[in-house]
């Protein structure tokens, strides 16, 4: 048996989790930021490094408590190292290599776009990791930060077939709650305004998915575009109020809320269901914050073909967390995989080709 230690802190939510063998998420704390933030209407990268910084050791004591263990009984402390925003990588980081060396631990950084596909398998999904026929898997990681189809295969090597060209996922649908006055973070805001709303109420463009009579390049056919959504919002405010920036009546905010969240969801549909038929996956995972939301799952579910099955992390593994990030860590502690102390944090994703947990 082997306890693997996860830390995160790539972005606003400090992260500690103790994991069992790869799956079994004994404890999982979180702070989350999101007041110092919110203030600020975003994330501010040096405010969350601070936070971190704060924040790190009463989470650790608060997994470890949970948990009932103690340093001594943990196996290795795995880490995310990117991709994320420097300042707050660099506090997990530094820690974790703190702790590492310390109690004589061997340390392994995690790629934190792994680690969310990752969390579609926490809490007793290693066994369908190991199943043949769970490949072709396609891995629709929606969040903040990414947004992307990832195609693998059984051998674990993978492939990008298209990420965003602009803003993600979960960016839209923070900035277009932001212009809807709702606050951050905005994903979350946008789906409860848009209860009872209309998602045909209003016409939003569907970028890159070929509707409108557009022609789609090959080069885009998985790729995503949000921004135009969000400049369509823009303009349709700005008519709805006549520039004035008053508020809007409750049944309309609730039209518009549900129109965006469903224009985003139905690209985000589309492209993942294309790619799970050419590719003839067995497998749809989705993961990453976006993932979360209600629409997007029964969308999902809804469009899902004959013969794939639909893996969604539980919410609570949807959002940043550290279970996902010692369970993850846990296969290269299998493979004796293990990072120097010198590692260095990174912001993007390097070009894939194969995950590390197969
Ligand atoms: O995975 P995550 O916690 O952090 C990143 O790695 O980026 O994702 C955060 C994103 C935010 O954009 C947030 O608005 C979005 O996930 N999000 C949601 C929901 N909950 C969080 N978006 C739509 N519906 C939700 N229920
Ligand atoms: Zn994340």
């Amino acid at each position: 048996m082997s306890l693997i230690l996860g830390i995160e802190s790539s972005c606003d939510e400090t992260a500690v989790a103790v994991v069992e063998d790869g799956d079994r998420v004994v404890s999982s704390e979180v702070a989350s930021q999101i007041a110092v933030h919110a203030q600020h209407g975003g994330v501010v990268p040096e405010l969350a490094a601070r936070e971190h910084l704060k924040a790190l050791d009463p989470v650790l004591s608060a997994a470890l408590e949970r948990a009932n263990v103690a340093l001594r009984d943990i196996s290795a402390i795995a880490v995310t190292q990117g991709p994320g925003l420097i300042p707050a990588l660099l506090v997990g980081l530094s820690f974790a290599k703190g702790l590492a060396a310390g109690n004589r631990l061997p340390l392994i950084g995690v790629n934190h776009f792994f680690a969310h596909i990752y969390g579609a398998f926490l809490d007793g999904g290693r066994e369908r990791l190991a199943r043949r026929d769970t490949y072709p898997l396609l891995a629709l990681v929606v969040s903040g930060g990414h947004t992307s189809l990832l195609l693998v295969s059984e051998d674990g090597s993978a492939r990008q077939l298209g990420c965003t060209i602009d803003d993600a996922a979960g960016e839209a649908l923070d900035k277009g709650a932001k212009l809807l006055g709702l606050g951050y973070p905005g994903g979350p805001a946008i789906q409860k305004a848009a209860q009872g709303g209309d998602p045909e109420a209003f016409d939003f463009p569907r970028p890159l998915t070929g509707a409108a009579g557009k022609a789609l390049s090959d080069d885009n056919r998985y790729n995503f575009s949000f921004s135009g959504i969000k400049t369509s919002l823009l303009y349709k405010l700005r008519d709805l109020t006549a520039g004035q920036g008053t508020a809007l009546a409750p049944q309309l905010l609730a039209d518009i809320a549900a129109s965006y969240q469903y224009a985003v969801v139905d690209v985000l549909a589309r492209k993942a269901m294309a790619a799970a038929k050419a590719f003839k996956v067995r497998t749809i995972v989705a993961a990453g914050g976006v993932a979360c939301n209600a629409e997007l799952r029964r969308v999902l579910a809804e469009r899902l073909p004959k013969n794939v099955e639909l893996l969604i992390a539980l919410p609570k593994y949807c959002t940043d967390n550290a279970a996902m990030v010692g369970g993850c860590g846990w296969h290269s502690f299998r493979k004796g995989a293990f990072s120097p102390l010198d590692i260095d944090a990174f912001a993007r994703l390097p070009v894939i080709s194969r995950v590390p947990f197969i």
